[in-house]
């Protein structure tokens, strides 16, 4: 099998800057929208992005109408709620304000109503649906994160949960990248600390995994470009925007958890989530993604503190963080010096490091950020409730009390 020559790097645009929210009404004039559709979930509904976004849009004489339904961590069933809700009008843009959740869910109501499927399940991946191509570009969708994590703003994926099967999947095309995420420090101010910690800890692990994805080179080379995956394999542009991350997540995740009112780490951590979503966008995540993915589908009655929902759920960062220090010990010896380089960049001392301890210096790097009550710094109290709270007595996730080692 010949393998492949190439990698092709696909352009986010985002625009941050603080205020940055109050813009998005004169961008959707200028599109020349005419009736634009607000999504958000309930909780983000009452807080201030969203007014913003409302008096932007009403300030520019955009007509536009709001669905506050998004389930926090989405299904099938709420995807296919929002997509009824925005089939009722002539939608011709969107507006996601919220998490990933939400954003996932506004890529979803644009591909199902701008490009319908014949069955649900065409475009989702396969082996869970048949991956179709989609087939036209999609309307503006402009994508304001609240939270600082899934850099959903930049990538062409939206994940749900197929209750069905009790398991996660998703939609992965080039086509679903939002037109332009707007990235304003402002808007994740109010996250509660487990919120911060869960997604800061999304944001680690897209950069991990995306630099030690197997590399584009590896990969079949495909019949032609059009089928070329989104997620390539670690390439060298990638792994610019991994590292980058890495570095600053390490500097500012323990301090956005601490202290909301920390402008510099907030907004850092809301910068390396875009920064990560570049990365893992083109280059991919690997198995603790996919080993999140059971751990989430399979919740029975679980609440996440600080979550505010009327459904059980393992936060995402954390379901993904779980498993993350067992496969970096795993797949370290695929390639050492990367699991090395990764280490140093979240800030272990790798001097004369053996590339057989490549693994474990990278698994307690990553597990210290996500046990951080282990840290030195005294104020991180407010994480201590992290990966250790969700391990203990949940009998779902008692095998990953090997974490503890
Ligand atoms: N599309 C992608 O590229 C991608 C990447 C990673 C994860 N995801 C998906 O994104 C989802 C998780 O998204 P998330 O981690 O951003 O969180 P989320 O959207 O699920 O929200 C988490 C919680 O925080 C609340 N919240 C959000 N912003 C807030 C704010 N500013 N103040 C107060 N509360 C706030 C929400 O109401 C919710 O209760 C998962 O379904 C995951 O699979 C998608
Ligand atoms: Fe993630």
């Amino acid at each position: 099998m010949s393998k492949d020559i190439a990698f092709e790097m696909a352009v986010s645009s985002v625009r941050y800057g603080i205020g940055v929210t109050r813009e998005v009404g004169m961008d959707l004039a200028e599109l020349g929208a005419r009736l634009v559709l607000v999504l958000t979930d309930p909780t983000v509904c009452a807080l201030a992005p969203v007014q913003t976004v409302l008096e932007s849009l009403e300030r520019s004489g955009v007509p536009f109408a709001l669905y506050d339904r998004v389930r926090v961590e989405p299904s099938d069933e709420s995807f296919l709620d929002a997509i009824a809700f925005a089939r009722a009008r002539p939608f011709d843009a969107f507006v996601a304000v919220g998490g990933g959740s939400t954003i996932d869910t506004a890529k979803a109501v644009n591909l199902y109503t701008t490009c319908p499927p014949a069955d649900f399940l065409d475009y989702v991946n396969p082996p869970i649906g048949k991956g179709l191509p989609v087939p036209g570009p999609l309307k503006p969708l402009m994508a304001i994160p609240t939270t600082a994590g899934t850099g959903s703003e930049t990538t062409g994926v939206t994940i749900f949960d197929l209750k069905k099967m009790r398991a996660k999947t998703g939609i992965a095309n080039r086509r679903l990248k939002p037109t332009l995420g707007y990235l304003d420090p402002d808007n994740t101010r109010t996250m509660p600390p487990q919120v911060a910690a869960s997604t800061g800890l999304d944001i680690l692990s897209h950069a991990i995994e995306s630099f030690t994805a197997m590399p584009f080179t590896d990969r079949p080379l495909p019949e032609r470009p059009a089928l070329r995956p989104a997620y390539q394999g670690s390439n060298p542009i990638s792994d610019i925007w991994s590292m980058q991350a890495l570095r600053m997540v390490a500097k500012f995740l323990v301090r956005a958890v601490d202290d909301a009112s920390d402008d510099e780490a907030r907004a850092n951590m809301l910068l390396a989530s875009s920064y990560a979503g570049v990365g893992f966008g083109n280059a991919g995540v690997h198995l603790p993604h996919g080993m999140s993915y059971p751990v989430s589908g399979n919740v029975k009655s679980y609440r996440a503190p600080g979550y505010v929902t009327d459904h059980p759920l393992v936060p995402h960062g954390i379901s993904v963080i779980l498993n993350a220090p067992a496969v970096f010990r795993f797949t370290a010896s695929a390639n050492p010096g990367r699991h090395l380089q990764a280490a140093e960049a979240l800030g272990a001392d790798v001097t004369g490091a053996r590339a057989e301890d490549a693994g474990k210096i990278l698994a307690d790097r990553s597990y210290r950020l996500g046990r951080p009550g282990r840290m030195s710094s005294p104020r991180c109290s407010k994480m201590r409730w992290s990966a250790g709270s969700l391990l203990r007595g949940h009998s779902y996730l008692s095998p990953l009390e090997t974490l503890k080692n």
